[in-house]
């Protein structure tokens, strides 16, 4: 009889991931399975649009495909509509809000209404599609806390820590899924010749110190006086502390988290004098990319505190962030407080 030889990483999907993570929990309904399976379709639609995005000038034939120059809000309006229609009537989600709608966006009538919240920004990065340079999608899943009914306010508006699961998709070279429901930070490779995410990043840590920096520092002077000065000590010549530490900025967060947690190293996106949150927005942009580089064994911060601690009072309310290696985030939280 031919010897099989053990080889259990690469059968496994990320279908198979989420089910045996599930098993492990007893009294797991599935449901939560059912959400992350319906995202992930909801990511490989997107994927195949993106991918055409380079083709709209040529095979440009249909009205919609027509509009020159818009195509960045059409792969913005595109991933949102997908993304809500692909999770509105599994029957497991209560409400949903997205970075692109004002308000909350309830589940249909017609379609049962489940536990859970779903947070999203259906395209991160958008501004970069036309070069053709990776960007994403980020997601943030709550239990939610009204009984029953359509979800509320009260239901979206959580802290961070509360969060039972979050990830990213990234359109790159290759199309990958990360998520993290409690256990571990897990990254998938879409085989698109089977049309399936393996596991290819299992158990994800990040490095507790790096050496790379990434921030718009063409946003320099209008920085306050600690964040110019720890940068300033970021670029001194010293080779102790290893630095001059290096500037990677992609401008897509969702690929410059990843490659931070890949890499070690520092992202930031500081208050400035015409942002005085920073620009990106705490409950589709921080909390889950914070939530998914803590469960990695790094951290983030808003400069003073936890981000996943921060009470959101307003569903697109703007957040400071500073995430990445623990060592970096404690470094940049000493100059912020005063202490070097
Ligand atoms: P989005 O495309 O979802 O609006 O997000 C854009 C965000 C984020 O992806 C990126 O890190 C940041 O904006 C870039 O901002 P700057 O151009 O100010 O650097
Ligand atoms: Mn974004
Ligand atoms: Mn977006």
């Amino acid at each position: 009889m031919t010897t099989i030889p053990p080889s259990p990483s690469k059968f496994m999907t990320l279908e198979r991931h989420i089910s045996e993570g599930e098993r492990a929990h007893p009294g797991a309904t599935g449901e939560f399975s059912a959400i992350l399976h319906s995202l992930s379709l909801a990511a490989k639609l997107v994927w195949r649009e993106v991918t055409k995005a380079g083709l709209v000038n040529i095979l440009g034939k249909t009205d919609r495909m027509n509009i020159s120059g818009d195509i960045v809000k059409k792969l913005d309006e595109f991933a949102d509509i997908t993304i809500y229609r692909a999770m509105d009537h599994g029957g497991h989600l209560c409400v949903m809000a997205s970075e692109e709608n004002e308000d909350l966006l309830q589940i249909p009538e017609e379609h049962p209404q489940g536990k859970y919240v779903l947070l999203y920004d259906p395209l991160d990065g958008s501004s970069n599609i036309d070069a053709n340079v990776t960007i994403g999608s980020i997601f943030s899943i709550f239990r939610r806390v009204t009984a029953s009914g359509a979800g509320t306010m009260e239901d979206v508006l959580q802290p961070g820590s509360r969060q039972v699961a979050a990830g990213y998709v990234l359109y790159g070279s290759s199309m990958m899924f990360v998520y993290c429901s409690g256990h571990g930070v897990h990254g998938f490779t879409l085989d698109p010749t089977v049309g399936e995410f393996l596991l290819s990043h299992e158990n994800i840590r990040i490095p507790d110190r790096g050496s790379i920096y990434s921030v718009n520092e063409g946003n320099y002077r209008r920085w306050g006086e600690q964040v110019r000065r720890y940068v300033d000590y970021l670029k001194e010549e010293d080779r102790a502390t290893g630095r001059p530490y290096s500037l990677r900025y992609i401008g897509s967060l969702v690929a410059d988290v990843h490659r931070t947690l890949l890499y070690g190293g520092i992202y930031f996106y500081p208050p400035d004098s015409r942002n005085p949150n920073g620009k990106l927005r705490l409950m589709y942009e921080n909390n889950p990319l914070a939530f998914i580089v803590e469960s990695a064994g790094g951290a983030a911060s808003d400069g003073h505190g936890r981000t996943l601690d921060i009470q959101p009072t307003a569903l697109h309310e703007r957040s400071p962030l500073f995430l990445g290696s623990r060592e970096e985030v404690k470094l940049v939280e000493e100059f912020l407080s005063g202490r070097r």
